[in-house]
């Protein structure tokens, strides 16, 4: 890879201090998402997937309560401009049981947030964004956040402020 292609990909590394930092962060995750988006929500059980993708959805128009894909697999929600599809793909045993969840409806028609997002192997774009949550030693309301994609997508949340990331942070 060329340094210009590899400047051009979008690497945030940011400190979520708390839930709220969290729900920020998805919100401003959700205000660039787009029909075709995939989200990958990756992080050790209980890092915090779940609980942005209910900030994500609440951001775009979500009422009322979100349960967790935990036993569904999948939940989809009919919000306008773009469903949104949330897959939690923990329990899945091949990637051939997200083709039966539909994921290539999600892919063609929708907006997906999708946890365990490994467990799809090939299946998983290349255009998508990560988002990888971490434990912070010593403060168990703080996760780190790093969020990976491509050069769309770093434009996009550049755009957004989201190239400042680091340091708004720092304030909260
Ligand atoms: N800064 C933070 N960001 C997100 N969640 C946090 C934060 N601090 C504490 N938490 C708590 O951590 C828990 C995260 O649970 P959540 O179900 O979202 O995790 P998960 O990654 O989806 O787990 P699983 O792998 O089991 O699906 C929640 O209880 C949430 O309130
Ligand atoms: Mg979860």
């Amino acid at each position: 890879m060329s340094t210009i292609a590899r400047q051009a990909l979008l690497s945030i590394e940011t400190l979520l201090p708390n839930v709220s930092a969290t729900q920020c962060l998805a919100a401003e995750v959700a205000a660039q998402a787009q029909r075709g988006d995939v989200i990958a929500l990756s992080g050790d059980l209980g890092s915090g997937k779940t609980t942005f993708a209910r900030y994500f959805l609440s951001a775009r128009g979500v009422e009322g309560e979100v349960p967790s894909p935990t036993f569904t697999l999948v939940q989809t929600y009919s919000v306008k401009p773009a469903a949104i599809w949330h897959f939690d793909l923990y329990r899945i045993s091949t990637r051939d049981d997200a083709l039966e969840l539909g994921i290539e409806e999600a892919f063609a028609d929708g907006i997906s947030l999708i946890e365990w997002p490994d467990r799809l192997e090939d299946l998983l774009p290349s255009h998508r964004l990560d988002v990888d949550l971490s434990f912070v030693d010593s403060d168990e309301d703080a996760r780190k956040a790093h969020l990976s994609g491509n050069d769309t997508w770093r434009k996009r949340l550049e755009a957004a402020g989201l190239g400042t990331l680091d340091r708004d942070r720092a304030k909260l």
